[in-house]
């Protein structure tokens, strides 16, 4: 068994659930919720119960509620956003589950805002009409977390645990059974189970320059590559174009709401550029907004672009996105007046563990949902608010899969020991992590190609060497340790795929090569 950490299930201390959750975002909660049905559900944060991806969550949730929308418009933007490599049945599920969902999601208190005494819908870009239901404003996550939480905690089939870090799962041949978590007050513990579901959500941390949360260091895909999953598309990593660019302000996302109200992006010269990438403007997939402004950056000599909101009614912006209002003027920029200073940083991960529609992966027992999984209803590009969606849908689906197809548990002792290294005594954990994270900015970020990956390479393999095989006891630890293989499952992804498509674009093969990459690469220990 490949683990970060000696142990021995017999010695340490032991917990018994029917279903197992690690993490508690809108993926784990949901999941929990519908798994509760049928069983003892336990489900584990290594932080507070909030701090999470989904609680920063701002634009909202893509949907098919509006008049005039429908599912097959749902559907086609979807797909066309995600460049020809969505899983299209996937897709279908998404989007027409999807509104019974939200719907659910409003009978248990969730409060979207309204116009009108109507539910009103936001615009953001790749989307052919107005459906995005948004809450309190810009604080879509906060609102819909509440709720979730609420709801799990009045679930007497429910126990949440918070603190509490997944270090690596309990699998052997291909079977896993729960995992080993420790807690700053309790140490190691082991938690058997009959199903353990993986919702431990993305991987922005491992870059220089993110909108996520410091949670977000992939230890999900990490573990479920050390016990035997496939991960699939791990070269697609979204980067949102409009994070403010303030020192201090932690990369304060700005909602691409704001330019689906009308902000306008220009260039350090005060231009409107973006008609010249895409005909519709500001409100072009993220990749090709992404791109032109890097290219308007390159241009330019500048490390930020501007947007405009002054022409906007200010007393609807305050009442639309009174957060982001708020952060700028934190900053010194009163949005009435003054252009905001932004630019890309890394925001979503398209690729994860490969799952079914019922969140199945390829090894018995564990289970992936949310953006920890890779389900392909992204395809190559991931259309704006659809991963709440995601987490939404496919994290109920998970959970009642589970309720009606229960595995038969069955406990086992196993054990793993590291072989310690004794060479490299002292290392500086903060020092690798940030090397790293500059380093995937400066080699795998927006823009990449063979000589940057090589280095990329290069560096990782490196810092690998003296990480990874050796045993540490504190979470920040073990989380560089799954960043650092994180890292070298996207360079080993991004070099593979030799053409441009959706958030990957190759310098140095800059166009869609349909004949020989309209498919996916999966990565897994025993190689595919
Ligand atoms: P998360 O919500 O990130 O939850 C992950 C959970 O796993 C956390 O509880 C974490 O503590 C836990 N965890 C991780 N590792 C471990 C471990 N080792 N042990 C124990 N627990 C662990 N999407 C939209 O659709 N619409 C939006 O408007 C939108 N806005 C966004 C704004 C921002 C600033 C960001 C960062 C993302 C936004 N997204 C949006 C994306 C969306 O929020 C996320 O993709 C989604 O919330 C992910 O949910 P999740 O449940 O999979 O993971
Ligand atoms: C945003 O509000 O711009 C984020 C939406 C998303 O990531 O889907």
């Amino acid at each position: 068994m490949s683990c970060l950490t000696t142990f021995n299930t017999s010695t340490l201390p032991e917990v018994y659930t029917d279903t197992l959750i690690i993490g508690m975002g809108i993926a784990g909660l949901s999941a929990g919720i519908k798994a509760a049905n049928y069983g003892k559900v336990l489900i584990i944060t290594k932080d507070s119960f909030h701090e999470s991806n989904t609680e920063y969550a701002q634009g909202g949730v893509a949907v098919v509620l509006s008049d005039g929308d429908s599912f097959e418009k749902h559907t086609a933007d979807t797909l066309t956003t995600g460049c020809g490599v969505c899983n299209d049945e996937n897709v279908r599920i998404l989007v027409e589950e999807g509104t019974q969902r939200v719907q659910e999601l409003m009978e248990w208190g969730v409060r979207f805002d309204k116009q009108d005494g109507k539910i009103a819908f936001g615009q953001e870009g790749g989307h052919g009409l107005k459906r995005i239901v948004h809450a309190k404003g810009d604080a879509t996550g906060k609102e819909i977390l509440r709720v979730l939480l609420n709801k799990a905690k009045a679930t007497p089939n429910i126990t949440l645990l918070k603190d509490t870090f997944t270090i690596d799962l309990l699998s052997t041949d291909g079977l896993c059974f729960g995992a080993i978590v420790h807690s700053p007050n309790k140490g190691n513990m082991v938690v058997f189970a009959s199903n353990t579901i993986l919702a431990t959500g993305g991987i922005g941390q491992i870059y220089r320059e993110t909108t996520n949360s410091m949670i977000a260091t992939g230890d999900g895909m990490a573990m479920a590559y050390r016990a035997g999953a496939i991960l699939s598309d791990m070269e697609f990593i979204q980067f949102h174009p409009t994070t403010l660019y303030v020192a201090g302000a932690s990369r304060f996302l700005i909602s691409e709401a704001v330019r689906g109200d009308g902000g306008i992006l220009r260039n350090k010269n005060g231009e409107r550029f973006m008609f010249k990438y895409h005909p519709c403007g500001e409100l072009a997939p993220r990749d090709i907004v992404s791109r032109g402004i890097l290219i308007e950056l390159k241009e330019t000599k500048s490390v930020f672009v501007w947007l405009d909101v002054t022409h906007l009614d200010f007393e609807y912006l305050k009442k639309r996105f009174p957060n982001i209002v708020k952060m700028c003027l934190a900053f010194g920029i009163d949005v009435k007046t003054k252009w905001i200073p932004v630019m890309p940083t890394a925001h979503y991960m398209i690729g994860g563990v490969k799952t079914d529609e019922y969140g199945q992966t390829n090894v018995n027992g564990l289970y992936a949902c949310g953006e920890a999984a890779c389900t392909g209803v992204h395809g190559a590009n991931r259309l704006a608010s659809n991963s709440l969606l995601e987490g939404l849908v496919f994290g109920c689906r998970t959970g009642e899969y589970i309720g009606h197809n229960p595995m038969l548990f069955q406990k086992q002792v196993i054990s793993n020991k590291m072989i310690e290294d004794n060479i490299h005594k002292k290392i500086n954990i903060p020092d690798v992590r940030n090397s790293l994270k500059s380093l995937m900015l400066r080699n795998m970020g927006i823009e990449r190609d063979q000589k940057g990956l090589l280095e990329a390479k290069k560096s990782i393999d490196f810092w690998a060497s003296y990480v990874l095989n050796k045993e540490f006891s504190s979470p920040a630890s073990w989380e560089l340790q799954n960043m650092l293989t994180v890292a070298s499952l996207i360079q080993r992804a991004a070099d593979m795929r030799q053409e441009s498509r959706g958030v990957h674009f190759r310098t140095d093969y800059p166009y869609q090569d349909d004949a020989i990459w309209k498919k996916h690469i999966e990565l897994c220990k025993t190689e595919k």
